[in-house]
């Protein structure tokens, strides 16, 4: 991040650079991580005390549910229910929108266990593609998972950002759950594949975005904003996002020039800067064994594992395969391995 030092001394006159100074501050990427820059913040937008009884799965006002206004039923263009607003948010029993997309889900996943357990449904989606705030489980091995809720429960995992509370209910989630039911789980998730839905757009400039609840929304009001050094994940569709419709992937906005300088990083090591992931992750970096797949998952949440390794706040049973990948990347070199790997198809 140093050069933004430089930025804000070129363009110390205008407004966006006060930004970019506040960035310069802050330790960690914190646009993965869907919080703002510290010095920015106020009580991060979305944020909610207590971490517990809302919905850190999503953001305030889906659809017509908006305070005071009675509870309307919903519909999304190819399904053939109908929920409320409180039913698509309702974290012991989510909308299933689509069931005919999936297995029939496990009482965990599709209900959690009240009060401890939330759905895994509500922040993963019956689907398991997981949301940019949160974590894409489908399509990975079985024991790679099985092995994830056992390192939250054993404090081998936890976020390098303190505001992060939807990972701290991750953390309690995966210590509460029963040995039968972290079972359930991991079988139903390792048994899809993974299809990709985030769409990598090279750019310099994006809509304005405003962050709710982990997430970035776009305005939609015609206004733009730089991207800068940063990736930027949003919706293909506000509207169908707050609905949860697990059909209607994410855009992710990668700095020009990105994929290309990701590739040559992830297919060699980037001479001596770090291990190629193909070697581990496999040719095509969907998995080889307990090693999980990566090609076209969400970037923020990629980005998010990368800085987490480096600070140690992710030290787990398998992780000391990725200390040495992790240990010289600079933030951006992780903007350019992860726009290349998002953009993977398998
Ligand atoms: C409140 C939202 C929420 C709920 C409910 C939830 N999770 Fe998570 N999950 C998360 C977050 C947040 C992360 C970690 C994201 C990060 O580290 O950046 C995560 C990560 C994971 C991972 C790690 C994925 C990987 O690739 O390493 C697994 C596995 C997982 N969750 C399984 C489950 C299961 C099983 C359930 C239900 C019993 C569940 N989750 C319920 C939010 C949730
Ligand atoms: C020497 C083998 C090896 C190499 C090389 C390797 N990885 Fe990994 N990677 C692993 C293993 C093993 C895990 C699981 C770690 C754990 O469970 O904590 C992992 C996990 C990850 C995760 C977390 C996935 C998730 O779902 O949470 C990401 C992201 C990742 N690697 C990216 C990369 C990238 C990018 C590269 C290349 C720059 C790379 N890896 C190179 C072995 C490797």
């Amino acid at each position: 991040m140093r050069k933004y030092v430089g930025i804000v001394l070129l363009l110390a006159a205008t407004g966006w650079v006060a930004v970019s100074a506040q960035q310069a501050e802050d330790p960690a990427p914190v646009w993965a991580y869907g919080v703002p820059p510290l010095s920015q913040a106020g009580p991060a937008p979305g944020a909610r005390a207590g971490g517990r009884g809302g919905r850190a799965g999503g953001p305030r006002g889906a659809g017509a549910g908006r305070r005071g206004a009675p509870p309307a039923p919903q519909h999304i263009d190819g399904s053939k229910f109908e929920f409320t607003s409180q039913q698509i948010n309702n974290g012991y029993g989510p909308a299933d929108w689509f069931p005919e997309d999936h297995p029939t889900m496990p009482d965990i996943v599709a209900h959690g266990r009240a009060p401890e357990i939330r759905a895994c449904a509500l922040c993963h989606l019956p689907n398991g593609k997981g949301r940019p705030e949160n974590a894409p489980p489908a399509g990975q091995p079985h024991d790679y998972i099985l092995q994830q809720l056992a390192d939250f429960k054993a404090g081998l995992r936890h976020s390098a950002e303190p505001r992060k509370e939807n990972t701290a209910e991750m953390i309690q989630i995966a210590s509460n759950l029963t040995p039968e039911e972290a079972e359930a789980a991991a079988t139903y998730f390792s048994s899809m594949k993974w299809t990709p839905w985030i769409r990598v757009v090279e750019t310099d400039t994006i809509p304005t975005m405003r962050l709710q609840g982990n997430i970035f929304y776009s305005l939609e009001d015609g206004t733009t904003e730089p991207l800068g050094d940063r990736i930027v994940e949003t919706p293909e569709d506000n509207a169908q996002a707050r609905l949860r419709n697990p059909r209607v992937g994410f855009i992710a906005y990668v700095p020009k020039g990105a994929v290309a300088r990701g590739e040559a990083i992830v297919t060699t090591g980037g001479n001596g800067k770090t291990l190629a992931c193909t070697t581990c992750h496999g040719p095509d970096l969907m998995g080889v064994g307990t090693v999980p797949g990566i090609a076209g998952r969400s970037p923020s949440y990629l980005v998010r594992q990368l800085y987490d390794f480096q600070q140690g706040t992710r030290h787990g049973q398998l992780s000391s395969l990725m200390k040495p990948v992790v240990a010289h990347l600079t933030e951006d070199d992780m903007v350019n391995i992860v726009a290349y790997v998002s953009s993977r198809k398998p």
